[in-house]
């Protein structure tokens, strides 16, 4: 048998690609490769990056920067080090990559993760590689299953990639050009996966895709199955007590897709809609392909549906063209949803999307406008926490807390809730009595008498 080597992999951006470098460390295990936390031992790294702002592909250059510091360092002690370069980064810049830092080994797009294996076999050999292309064969097909010991360490609740791409052109997003087309994965094969997830103790599962509510997949007799659909099924599986779903489309807010809000008890009440902006004017510009009123009236529908339901959103400040007036509409628009959160960002222009060559908006007047939606998110997310003091609602435990004695979980709405607790409940559901609320978190005290059963497949914490 040959001698472990030394993985490290750092992920940049959504969680699609904390999904992806999951799955690498999965399929690098298979061929002898352990996980460290420690770049200067790795063997092989694996930088998974991000390309949808600046900001965040320019984050790689810097970290390359460092790893060439490292690499040289083991050349220096007699080891090899290879690098690769993945994700969306490396999708869109290829062997640009390699000609700005030239330390890197590999340089691999979000569809060929799959391939690394016979990447990192060839690059040993001092072969170099830029495996950019979209492969006929289906990369799910080929990754790994993480273990039943890596699903345990990564804790209760897991993400699962059922739909990649986007076919919906917004002017400022380079996504369409990076991740393809949108293709869903089939429902039985999506079903496969949460419930060997659940067998290893996994409690939440978030269905994530770039345009996730615009998923498609076949089902076992191949008829197309929305993801209403999946949803219900997924609700079957024993030990999943939690389903949520991100990030999704305004267009795609199906009747289904509301209604099983509503009918699925599984389907937690939290949903995030980005809208981008509030100004039908910018929306227009913008390719979003809905008005304001279309989004006001859609979280309308979602609230009669489900009256509890928690409601974050994406906006960008300072899109070309973006007026007082259009901000200022934007502005509105938070304060009629009453959002529990919101991330918010300044335009970033992207080469190659059609809003690249639109007329830009000076950069002190993005971060000014920037810096008072913050404000107004901040305001809103504080009221949000405020809001749930004296409440009583089922927390899901995940790890232990801050301080000693206490650990910490989530409210159905996502809230971090801090509880004193023994750790053996971490993993299990609990009722709990909400005492008071701080920017980040709530604090809260279990719903006694709390009786707590070890089985993990049971959920089994039970009010008496
Ligand atoms: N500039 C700023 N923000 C962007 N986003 C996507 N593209 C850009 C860009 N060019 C934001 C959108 C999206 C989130 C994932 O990132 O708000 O919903
Ligand atoms: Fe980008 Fe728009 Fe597709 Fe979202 S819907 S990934 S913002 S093109």
């Amino acid at each position: 048998m040959s001698e472990t080597r030394k993985l490290y992999v750092k992920s940049y951006g959504c969680q699609m690609n904390v999904y992806d470098s999951h799955r690498m460390a999965d399929t690098m295990a298979r061929e002898g490769y352990a996980e460290t936390a420690v770049p200067e031992d790795a063997d092989l790294i694996v930088l998974n990056t991000c390309h949808i702002r600046e900001k965040a592909a320019e984050k790689v250059y810097s970290e390359l920067g460092r790893i060439r510091i490292l690499k040289q360092q083991a050349e220096a002690d007699g080891r090899n080090m290879l690098v690769a370069v993945a994700g969306c980064v490396a999708q869109a810049e290829g062997e640009e990559i390699r000609r700005r830092a030239p330390l890197v080994d590999l340089v691999i797009g979000p569809q060929s993760i799959h391939r690394l294996p016979a990447l990192v076999a060839r690059a040993r050999q001092g072969e170099t590689a830029v495996e950019t292309e979209f492969p006929a064969e289906d990369k799910f097909d080929h990754l790994a299953p993480p273990s039943q010991t890596a699903t345990r360490t990564r804790g209760v609740s897991a993400f699962v990639t059922v739909q990649e791409g986007c076919d919906k052109f917004c002017t400022f997003c380079v996504v369409p050009y990076t991740r393809g087309v949108e293709v869903s994965r089939p429902v039985e094969k999506i079903g496969e996966e949460v419930a060997r997830l659940a067998e290893g103790g996994v409690r939440d599962v978030t269905l994530i895709g770039q345009n996730v509510n615009a998923y498609h997949g076949a089902d076992s007799a191949g008829r197309e199955r929305s993801l209403a659909d999946l949803l219900a099924h997924l609700s079957k599986i024993d030990g999943v007590a939690r389903l949520r779903y991100t990030t999704s489309h305004p267009r795609d807010m199906g009747d289904d897709l509301i209604a099983a809000h509503r009918d699925l008890p599984k389907v937690m009440p939290y949903l995030h809609l980005p809208v981008q902006s509030g100004s039908d004017r910018i929306l227009a510009a913008m390719n979003r392909q809905h008005g304001r009123q279309e989004y006001l009236s859609i979280v309308a529908r979602v609230r009669a549906a489900r009256p509890d339901i928690a409601m974050s959103s994406d906006f960008i400040v300072g899109f070309p063209g973006e007026t007082e007036a259009d901000f200022d509409e934007t502005l509105d628009l938070v304060e009629r949803v009453q959002f529990a959160t919101a991330y918010s960002f300044k335009y970033s222009t992207r080469p190659g999307t059609p809003s690249a060559d639109m007329e830009q908006v000076p950069e002190d007047v993005k971060s000014e406008r920037l810096a008072r939606l913050q404000l107004l998110i901040e305001s809103k997310w504080r009221k949000f926490n405020e809001d749930y003091v004296g409440d009583c609602f089922d927390v899901l435990f995940e790890k232990p807390g801050r301080y000693s004695g206490q650990i910490t979980g989530r409210s159905p709405y996502l809230h971090q809730v801090q509880v004193e607790a023994p750790v053996e409940m971490i993993g299990t559901i609990a009722r709990v009595n909400i005492l008071q609320s701080s920017r980040n978190s709530l604090f809260g005290e279990l719903a006694a008498p709390t009786r707590v059963s070890t089985m993990p497949a049971a959920l089994a914490v039970e009010g008496a």
